[in-house]
């Protein structure tokens, strides 16, 4: 691994958290995939040597519960869950290079190399613990086979994960007041002899990785209070039928913790792509350097190329304490970064599973949708580390704003205009404004890219299509190709060159679409084959009239979806009353209330500062034309008047809203809606969207602190 700007001149490896093989997949969980794809796709674009890979995690609990319910081994059940994502993943143009899973042979062999690795340089002992054992049912309850208490935060959690409080990884034995899920008994603890990875030794190379660790701020920040702390061994061994046995008939009573093989997947997956298209085309032991010397000194690295972790940001610590503690412990390269995605809701609650509140991956797709605009949705909508909230109406305004609004708009028009008058690119030069815009948006992908930034590699691409509808807006070569005919072609050829380069950029957010549009275009390769130094090639001399890129929604599509979704949930919750099965626990570990989940995260108090909030008054209210929602207000903030967009239309009197105090995050960036500019944003809270205000002497101006 290095840590130079990408593209470097090793090979890179993107891999996306495996997926338990355990259930049906929604948009919610798209977002890693979608994100790492993305990313992948943005790092081939700058002429990084790069592989995609992933799998299904077969293994531990979370599969082995699942199948038991349905009554089938966890073998059949897993492996059918596995061709099912297999083949649900390139239909979102998540097109992995290897998808394998956790326990096919590769990973079989691998796994057990790694523990033997680890036993051998002396990090793997033998130790008695107590562990949670059903007498009632006469089994062992691991992981998801118990629930209790949180030891650290008081949340109800499950045997391996305090997954719906402080989120921290527990240790068998951990979780108080343990209950059987089987059969909901209070479980007993009984004394066994398990298997324990001393990371605690490793703690010194851990506090030296992290400092060197790239991704996004939670996954740097977060694991440092583990590292830091009281680090403590791992039991990597686990009273089940259902894993990789411990290697060598070592302890046949016992398999390996599904998180020990899970993650080796991803050097599984990368031997496979290798296996598949030979070395001379990716050689996995360049990027893992499989069996290395392991280096004394915490800070020296072992030799490798470029790793990137995208995950879900519940398993940061599995990723930045026992994973590269492992590949440490057995002489294999670590990551250079991990991308920690934050949690995505619908309607501002929780995706439920069980209950069905949630927009399934194939429904969307049967919808007649095209992935691209989810792709787009769950990209660009926030910073990666942010939560994202999805909704129909959301999906509606970005899809109709941004893609065809700003992008599908001026890639169509430009296109067809010079199609229809030049037959495809204009014989002469754009002029250096234009070839400068485009070296900016090539800049700005790539400072993306190293920013581990997906939406920020979006924003290139859209910022120049917009730059592309203003420019093409105020030359209005349809006026000038009578009267200064040079000048015409001269934008005209500007602009294609501004469509080229937006395809090429945004390809790695919307291949689908923007291939189609590339292929009218006669260039010589695939759009999925350029690179960046292609945005500023010369585009085809003739080429046909061009495609729309994205389709607008309706909104009688978004009532019709949104009631979809209350009948989904409603039926739902009628078959659960009719089965009395409502104390079921929702063994997904979503929440399902009414209210958005807290955001875990902290932010410091210099960040809160940087959001400038004033006290202010609305002076003027009125609709805009055309939009359902919103409402264009003139806001008195003291020091000055702002012009904002705020989608309360049909929420509030318009007319009597001037007079009204209102708080406006004064700092927030710019937007465009439906041709006015937002200059700031009106806080409210609730589906009323009930405006915030000050209730006593703030004068006008005074920031909210
Ligand atoms: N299956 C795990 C989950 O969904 C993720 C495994 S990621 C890996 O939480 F690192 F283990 F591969
Ligand atoms: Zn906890």
């Amino acid at each position: 691994m290095s840590h130079e700007e990408f593209p470097t001149d090793r090979p890179a490896v993107v891999t996306c958290g495996l997926p338990y093989a355990n259930g049906d997949l929604h948009i919610g969980h798209l977002r890693t995939y979608v994100g790492g794809d993305a990313y992948a796709r943005a790092l081939q674009t700058l002429g990084q040597e790069t592989a995609f890979v992933c799998g299904s995690d077969m293994h531990g609990t979370p599969v082995a519960v699942n199948a038991e319910k349905e009554g089938v081994t966890p073998e059949e059940f897993a492996l059918e869950w596995h061709d099912q994502y297999a083949e649900t993943f390139p239909r979102f143009g998540v097109e992995f290079d290897n998808y394998g899973h956790t326990h096919d042979q590769t990973n079989t062999e691998m796994t057990r190399s790694i523990v033997r690795a680890l036993d051998e340089a002396g990090l793997v002992y033998e130790r008695s613990i107590m562990v949670a054992y059903d007498p009632a049912g006469d089994q062992y309850l691991p992981d998801r086979y118990v629930e209790g208490t949180c030891p650290y935060c008081g949340e109800r959690a499950r045997g391996d994960e305090c997954d719906e409080g402080c989120g921290r990884h527990l240790e068998p034995g951990e979780v108080e007041r343990p209950v059987s899920t089987l059969t909901g008994n209070p479980a007993e603890y009984r004394e066994r002899e398990h298997r324990f990875f001393r990371v605690s030794e490793l703690q010194p190379y851990l506090q030296a990785f992290i400092d060197r660790l790239e991704g996004t701020a939670n996954a740097k920040n977060q694991p440092r209070e583990w590292i830091e702390g009281d680090l403590q061994d791992w039991c990597i061994t686990r009273d089940m039928d259902w894993g990789i046995d411990y290697p060598d008939g070592d302890r046949e009573d016992l398999v390996l913790y599904v998180w020990v093989d899970a993650p080796i997947e991803y050097i599984s997956s990368t031997k496979q792509y290798t296996e598949d298209v030979g070395t001379g085309e990716y050689d996995w032991t360049k990027v893992w350097s499989p069996d290395s010397q392991v280096p004394k000194g915490p800070d020296e690295t072992i030799d490798g190329g470029e790793i990137v972790h995208v995950i879900g940001r519940d398993i940061i610590q599995h990723h930045t304490v026992f994973w590269p503690a492992m590949l440490r412990g057995a002489g294999y390269a670590e990551p250079r970064a991990v991308l920690a995605s934050g949690f995505i809701t619908l309607d501002g609650a929780g995706f439920s599973t069980s209950r069905d509140r949630a927009v399934w991956a194939d429904e969307y797709l049967d919808e007649g949708f095209h992935p691209d605009p989810l792709r787009y949705y769950l990209v660009s909508y926030g910073a990666f580390q942010q939560d994202v909230d999805f909704s129909w109406a959301k999906f509606r305004e970005r899809t109709n704003n941004e893609l065809v609004g700003t992008l599908g708009n001026f890639l169509y028009r430009s296109l067809l205009f010079a199609h229809r008058n030049y037959d495809g690119t204009p014989d002469t030069d754009p002029t250096e404004e234009v070839v400068d815009r485009i070296e900016q948006a090539v800049e700005e992908f790539r400072e993306g890219v190293n920013e581990h930034s997906v939406r920020a590699v979006a924003r290139a691409a859209t910022s120049l299509a917009q730059f592309g509808n203003e420019y093409i807006q105020r030359e209005e070569p349809w006026r000038l190709v009578d009267d200064d005919p040079e000048r015409a072609a001269r934008v005209i050829r500007g602009c294609v060159q501004i469509a080229k380069a937006v395809l090429v950029l945004f390809a790695p957010v919307a291949p689908g679409r923007c291939a189609t549009v590339w292929d009218r275009l006669n260039e010589d390769g695939s759009l999925a084959g350029t690179t960046v130094d292609d945005a500023l090639e010369p585009p085809a001399a003739e080429f046909d009239a061009p495609v729309e890129p994205f389709e607008t929604v309706d909104e009688e599509t978004v009532t019709e979806l949104n009631e979809k979704l209350k009948e989904q949930v409603a039926a739902t919750a009628d078959a659960a009353a009719d089965e009395e099965a409502g104390a079921e626990a929702d063994d997904t570990g979503e929440e399902s209330e009414k209210l958005e989940p807290l955001v875990h995260e902290r932010i410091s108090f210099d960040e809160f500062q940087a959001l400038d909030m004033r006290v202010g008054r609305v002076l003027e209210a009125e609709g805009i034309d055309g939009a359902d929602d919103l409402a264009r207000l003139i806001v008195d903030i003291g020091l000055e008047e702002r012009q904002v967009v705020a989608g309360i239309k049909q929420l509030h009197d318009l007319d009597a809203l001037p007079g009204t105090k209102v708080v406006l995050a004064a700092n927030i960036e710019k937007a465009e809606l439906f041709g006015v500019e937002s200059d700031g944003m009106v806080l409210a809270a609730g589906e009323e969207a009930d405006l915030l205000t000050t209730h006593d002497d703030a004068e006008l101006g005074e920031r909210v602190r």
